[in-house]
């Protein structure tokens, strides 16, 4: 595995595992929880060590439940959750608070490796006050990173300028057809680490053709390919995967390299 720093203590595997369907009935995003750990420990005994969860997502508890019986030591693990924005979680400070414990509980832990403002809001001041927040929570060691998801280029720069801990992720969506190429330089330029999620969806079939055809020489999948092309440019991926011959496939990303021209086709993509 390769990992990227965030801060001078905390370093994040490039691969993670989306988890937004884990431990639902049907695999329904909007599903009740059936608290089945079975994809995640099946994705833990393939390797991976990164899991990206959200109290939105419903399912902290699953990934927790998944922690404790897992034979891997909690430091070993790296979990992403994020805070909402919409109402009423920002509704008072104390609120704000409560959400953040309800996390550490649901995932039976006292610290967390990734904290994340899960969207923007349209009041500055209310997203302000939320990333002090959060701030606080990484002082003193309970967040071991802080940063953002969706966040354009304005909302990015408005906390750098008014945080005293900039924002050490912006987790973005980003595939073939969505690359968010100004997004990511921009960040990058800034030392903000880019995640990817929805890394192979909605993918277009010309687009996947022409992965697979890439693939075909490197002995790889057209998905292998498009989280191949993000990870060579050091864009964290977290590809969700119900079936474990995908979510083992998706960390064999290791054992070869694209070239300069191959690279110019998938970001033409
Ligand atoms: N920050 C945000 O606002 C935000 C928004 C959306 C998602 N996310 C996060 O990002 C994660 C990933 O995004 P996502 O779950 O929407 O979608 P995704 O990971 O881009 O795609 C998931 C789909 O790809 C298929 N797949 C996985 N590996 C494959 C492979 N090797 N070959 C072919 N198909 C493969 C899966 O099917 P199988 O199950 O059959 O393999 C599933 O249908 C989420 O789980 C969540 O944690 C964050």
């Amino acid at each position: 595995m390769k990992y990227i720093s965030l801060n001078e203590q905390t370093q994040i595997p490039i691969i993670g595992s989306g988890t937004n369907t884990f431990g639902k009935v049907g695999r329904q995003y909007q599903a009740p929880l059936n608290h089945d750990t079975s994809e995640i420990i099946s994705a833990i005994s393939l390797g991976y060590r990164h899991f990206d969860t959200a109290v939105s997502y419903r399912n902290e508890s699953v990934l927790g439940l998944a922690i404790e019986e897992s034979v891997v030591p909690r430091e070993d693990l790296f979990i992403t959750s994020k805070i909402p924005t919409r109402e009423p979680y920002l509704e008072s400070n104390a609120m704000i608070h409560e959400v953040i414990q309800g996390s550490l509980e649901a995932l039976q832990t006292d610290y967390i490796d990734l904290y994340l403002i899960h969207k923007p809001t349209n009041n500055m001041d209310e997203m302000l006050n939320l990333w002090h927040i959060l701030e606080e929570y990484y002082k003193k060691g309970t967040f071991k990173a802080i940063g953002v998801s969706n966040f354009h280029e304005a909302q990015l720069q408005y906390l750098i300028e008014h945080a005293t801990t900039p924002p050490m992720v912006n987790q973005i969506e980003s595939h073939p057809g969505h690359w968010q190429d100004d997004l990511i330089a921009f960040c990058q330029q800034r030392g903000i680490v880019v995640e990817a999620w929805g890394p192979l969806t909605n993918i277009s079939d010309e687009a996947k053709d022409v992965l697979q055809d890439i693939g075909a020489k490197h002995e790889k999948s057209w998905a292998q390919i498009a989280l191949k092309y993000q990870i060579q440019r050091d864009v964290v991926v977290i590809p969700k995967s119900h079936n474990p011959e995908n979510q083992a496939a998706n960390l064999l990303l290791f054992d070869f390299e694209l070239t300069p021209e191959e690279i110019e086709r998938i970001s033409a993509l």
